[in-house]
Formats: C-alpha cells, structure tokens, sequence
C-alpha cells in the first residue's frame, strides 16, 4: 500500500522558494510515495480554549488529516534563528487534544532552507528539538540544510543542478528507508 505522507511548509508566501524545494522533493520520492502540501496558514493561532469549547473546523481538518498520514515532511525557512510562527502553530495544533498528538511516532525529515549562507541551521535545529518532544523519529543524516536557495532554482521553480538533485535525492532515501522501518 501507498505510504501517505504529508508535506509541511513553514512559508505562506506563494513564490516561496521553501515551497518549490518542497515540491523538488516530491518529484524525487518513488512512486509508492503519495505526498500532500498540507494547508496551515487557516489554523488560528493556538489556544487552549478552543479544545475546551468549540474547536475550530480547521483544527478538526488539520487533525485528521495528519493522524492520517503515515509520515511527515517539514520543509521550513528560518526565521530569526528560529520556526516561522505558522509552522510552530501547526505543530501546536496537531500536538493536542493532550494525550492524542497526531504526530505521535510519525516518522519526519526536516529541509531547512535560507537565502543566506548558513542554511536555516537555527530552524532545523529548533524544529528538531519540537519533534524530539512530539516522540516524532526524525532523519539523522544526511542533514538538509539547503542555503542560498534562490539560486538553486531556474525560474519554473525547478533544481537543475545535477549536485543538488543529487544531495537532494539522498535526503528523499533517506527519508524512505525511515519510514520502510515503520
Ligand atoms: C521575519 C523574517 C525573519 C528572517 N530571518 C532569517 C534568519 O534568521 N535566517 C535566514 O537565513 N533568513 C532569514 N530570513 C530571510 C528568509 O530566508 C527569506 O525571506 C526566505 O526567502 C524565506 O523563505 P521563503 O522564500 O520560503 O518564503 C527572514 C525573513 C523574514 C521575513
């Protein structure tokens, strides 16, 4: 059977370049992969009230969605050495009702991407920390960092340099052989 995975993206901004390595990603993985970009910028921010009273619809989409997935793909951009907050929000989201984190054992890969040359290194590593919490198994190695990422993409958002689809095929077996584990 097909493995469902979802595919995060920490960026709401349509010409992300996030987004396009995201879905350079996507085109690697085999086709028992089935991959979806999961919408989080309608999740209003987090707050406990709403799963003590009436829980936003979007919340209820969001939930299910992910609990059913068999595996996740964060791809994020950094912000201020950190997860944008729209990315930490769904991962707030999906963490409760307490006791039914829909992220639980998923097995992850986390890109970071930045235009700069340090490589979203304060996003991954935040991130990782969150998935370490949320008991999500997460790739080791090789890690993604993905820097000066504007220039790795032609301007049909597509990586052309055979290096880099290289590197970025290895972070997509990688990914598969985690989750063929589970
Ligand atoms: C609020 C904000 C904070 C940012 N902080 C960082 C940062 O800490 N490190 C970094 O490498 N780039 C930072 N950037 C630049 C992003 O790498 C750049 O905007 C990138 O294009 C965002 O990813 P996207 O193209 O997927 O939207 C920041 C951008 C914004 C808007």
């Amino acid at each position: 059977m097909a493995k469902k995975v979802a595919v995060l993206v920490g960026s709401l901004r349509k010409a992300s370049y996030t987004k396009q390595i995201a879905q350079n990603i996507i085109n690697l993985l085999p086709d028992d992969f089935e991959a979806e970009i999961i919408e989080i910028g309608n999740l209003p921010f987090y707050n406990e009230e709403y799963d003590e009273g009436t829980t936003p619809e979007s919340y209820t989409t969001f939930r299910n969605k992910i609990s059913g997935m068999d595996a996740v793909i964060f791809a994020t951009p950094e912000y201020n050495r950190s997860v944008p907050a729209v990315l930490k929000n769904a991962l707030d989201v999906g963490s409760r009702p307490y006791g039914k984190s829909a992220w639980n054992n998923k097995p992850a890969v986390i890109i970071s991407t930045s235009i700069g040359a340090i490589s979203g290194f304060g996003a991954n590593h935040h991130l990782r920390q969150s998935l370490t919490f949320l008991n999500m198994p997460v790739v080791q190695q090789p890690e993604a960092y993905i820097g000066n990422v504007a220039s790795l993409l032609n301007e049909d958002g597509i990586v052309t340099d055979e290096g880099t689809i290289g590197f970025l095929q290895s972070i997509v077996d990688a990914f598969v052989n985690l989750v063929n584990k589970y």
